[in-house]
C-alpha cells in the first residue's frame, strides 16, 4: 500500500488525477470506477482541466459508479447518478452512455445488482477505482459488518452514515433514505487499482485502522489490506492518528 501525506488538497487531486490519467494513457478504452461524496470532487475537476487542455481524453472510457440509494425519485438531485453527472461527466468528455449506475428503479435488486456485476466483469473489469471512506470506514456503502467478500446487493445504511450524508439533503437526516444498492467489497477488491482518497480529522480513525489495524469487517475499509495495489491519498488531519 502506497500512502502518500499532503497538506496542500490540491496536490492530492493532482495526485488522484494522475493516477486515473496513468490507466488512460496506457489504454485509452480504460474503465473507471467512480465514487461520489466530496473527497473525490477536486480529483474530477483537475481531470476535467486536464480534458479542457486537451491533455487527456476519457472519450472511449468507460465508468461504473460504487453504489445508490434506493427510494429516491430517479430525477432527484442528490441520487448518485445525478450527483455524478453533475460532478463528472459535465466535466470530461466520457459519453454519459457509457457511465453505468446501479438501477434504485429495478423492481428486483438481486437480478439488477446480479446484471451490473456481470456488465462489469464484460467490460474487462474496473482498472482503476476511486474510492472515498466513511467516518465509520464504511467503503462504497458497505457498512460496518459487511463480510470482505461481499457482492453488489441492497444493504442499510446506518444511522451515523444518513446523518453524515443529511448536508446532501438539506440537513434532514429524514431525507436520507435507509436503504441503497452498493458494490461488495469482495467486488471492489477485483478492481486492478484502488485510489482511496481521505481528508479532515474526522477520517483519521478508519483511516488509523486501514493503515494500522488487522482486517476486520467492523472496519470494512481494512479489506483493502489485502489489495496488492492501493494508493492511499491523505491530508494531515485524515493521517493525524498515524
Ligand atoms: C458516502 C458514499 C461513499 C463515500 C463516503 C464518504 O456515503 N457512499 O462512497 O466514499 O460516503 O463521503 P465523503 O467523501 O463525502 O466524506
Amino acid at each position: 500500500m502506497e500512502i502518500i501525506i499532503s497538506s496542500d488538497l490540491e496536490r492530492i487531486a493532482m495526485l488522484g488525477a494522475d493516477a486515473v490519467a496513468e490507466h488512460v494513457l496506457a489504454d485509452p478504452t480504460a474503465v473507471l470506477g467512480l465514487a461520489t461524496g466530496s473527497s473525490p470532487l477536486r480529483v474530477y475537476r483537475e481531470l476535467g482541466r486536464r480534458v479542457a487542455a486537451g491533455e487527456l481524453s476519457l472519450r472511449r472510457c468507460r465508468a461504473f459508479l460504487l453504489d445508490e440509494y434506493l427510494g429516491l425519485p430517479a430525477d432527484h438531485p442528490e441520487s448518485y447518478r445525478a450527483v455524478i453527472e453533475r460532478d463528472f461527466v459535465r466535466l470530461v468528455d466520457i459519453d454519459s452512455a457509457h457511465v453505468g449506475g446501479l438501477d434504485c428503479s429495478a423492481a428486483d435488486a438481486r437480478s439488477s445488482c446480479a446484471a451490473y456485476e456481470e456488465r462489469i466483469a464484460a467490460a474487462g473489469g474496473i482498472d482503476v477505482q476511486i474510492l472515498g471512506v466513511g467516518g465509520n470506514g464504511h467503503i462504497a456503502f458497505n457498512e460496518p459488518g459487511s463480510p470482505a467478500a461481499s457482492r453488489t446487493r441492497e444493504a442499510a445504511l446506518t444511522e451515523q452514515t444518513r446523518r453524515d450524508n443529511a448536508r446532501f439533503f438539506g440537513g434532514d437526516v429524514d431525507a436520507v433514505p435507509q436503504h441503497c444498492l452498493t458494490q461488495g467489497i469482495g467486488t471492489i477488491l477485483e478492481a486492478k487499482h484502488l485510489v482511496l482518497i481521505a481528508t479532515g480529522e474526522h477520517k483519521a480513525q478508519a483511516v488509523r485502522e486501514l493503515v494500522e489495524g488487522r482486517v476486520n469487517a467492523e472496519c470494512p475499509v481494512t479489506a483493502l489490506q489485502q489489495h496488492p495495489h492501493v494508493t492511499v491519498l491523505l491530508d494531515g488531519a485524515a493521517a493525524s492518528l498515524l
